[in-house]
């Protein structure tokens, strides 16, 4: 069978996230006890920070019975410019699977095109498909699925936005995007999603979070553009979520984050603390959606 990577959503199809899902809900009861990746280890290339995708990436190898192997690009010679596609066919021959954080996403195309063992995207400037990967399971737990809902996405058009036009695309809910002028998502990826979902961007982020299932927002300033920051704390100071914003969503809307978040910045502590916040379930989402995808590609 020819491997299998997760670079992005357009790497799934429906059925398969659906069927991740299941599984996912399985080992977060407890019932699922087997040890799928026994003797096996998983790579983990890191060039950006990080604290929720190297703990659950580490723990849930563990979990599941394998090894996983921190990779920082500072110290591994990737980072003293040991071409891609040495480093693939290198790593290929010693561990069973790779999950990279990087910038560029044509890193990661190229790493996965060298190598021979699944490629899993754990974060590029263009996209961040494990973390909405765990959005959706958190969205299937507390609000039943996600066919047919709609998500609010406010402020940044950025990695996060992106997977969320994508997963739209492919499961079937609407994403209402509210960004100021000149920090939309990606068009190539927008013009898709508009053609197989119903999708929206507006300034205004009323207007996004309008009877929305989903309120959901991320930092100003991503990995990458910290040099930019005080310019886009001036461009998104209207882009805040806050229990004024929350009020024009359903009642029983949930508010996502993939953290970490600035308080007082994209979100206020009353909304990020308050009722509708789902911050932490869906940070633990993290580690039971991508053992649920370790279990199936790198078996
Ligand atoms: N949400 C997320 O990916 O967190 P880390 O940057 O801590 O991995
Ligand atoms: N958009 C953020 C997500 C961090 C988990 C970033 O890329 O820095």
């Amino acid at each position: 069978m020819p491997k299998r990577d997760f670079l992005s959503f357009q790497d799934v199809t429906k059925a398969e996230v659906n069927a991740l899902f299941d599984l996912a809900a399985r080992m977060k009861s407890g019932a699922y006890r087997e040890k799928p990746l026994a003797g096996k280890t998983l790579g983990m290339i890191f060039a950006k920070s990080s604290t929720r995708t190297r703990v659950s990436f580490e723990v849930g190898a563990y979990r599941l019975g394998g090894h996983a192997l921190f990779l920082s690009s500072q110290d591994i010679q990737l980072g003293r410019g040991e071409p891609i596609c040495d480093m693939a066919r290198v790593l290929s021959r010693m561990v069973d699977g790779i999950m990279i954080r990087t910038f560029a996403h044509a890193d990661v195309e190229e790493l996965a095109k060298w190598s021979t063992v699944p490629v899993i995207n754990g974060l590029t400037d263009l996209h961040h498909p494990c973390q909405v990967l765990a959005d959706l399971f958190t969205m299937k737990e507390h609000l039943g699925g996600y066919e047919g809902r709609r998500v609010a996405w406010i402020g940044d058009g950025n990695n996060m936005a992106n997977s969320w036009l994508d997963a739209a695309a492919l499961l079937g809910f609407e994403v209402r995007i509210a960004c100021p002028e000149g920090y939309e998502p990606s068009r190539e990826i927008f013009e898709r999603a508009s053609g197989a979902t119903k999708v929206l961007i507006t300034e205004e982020p009323e207007e996004a979070v309008e009877g929305a299932d989903v309120v959901n927002t991320d930092v100003w300033a991503s990995m990458g553009h910290e040099a930019e920051a005080e310019e886009r704390k001036m461009a998104f100071k209207g882009y805040v979520v806050d229990a004024e914003l929350m009020k024009l969503a359903k009642p029983s809307a949930i508010f996502l984050h993939c953290l970490p978040a600035h308080r007082g910045e994209e979100v206020t502590n009353e909304v990020i603390e308050g009722p509708q916040s789902r911050v932490f379930d869906e940070a633990e989402n993290r580690l039971h959606a991508q053992n649920a995808l370790l279990a199936t590609l790198m078996v």
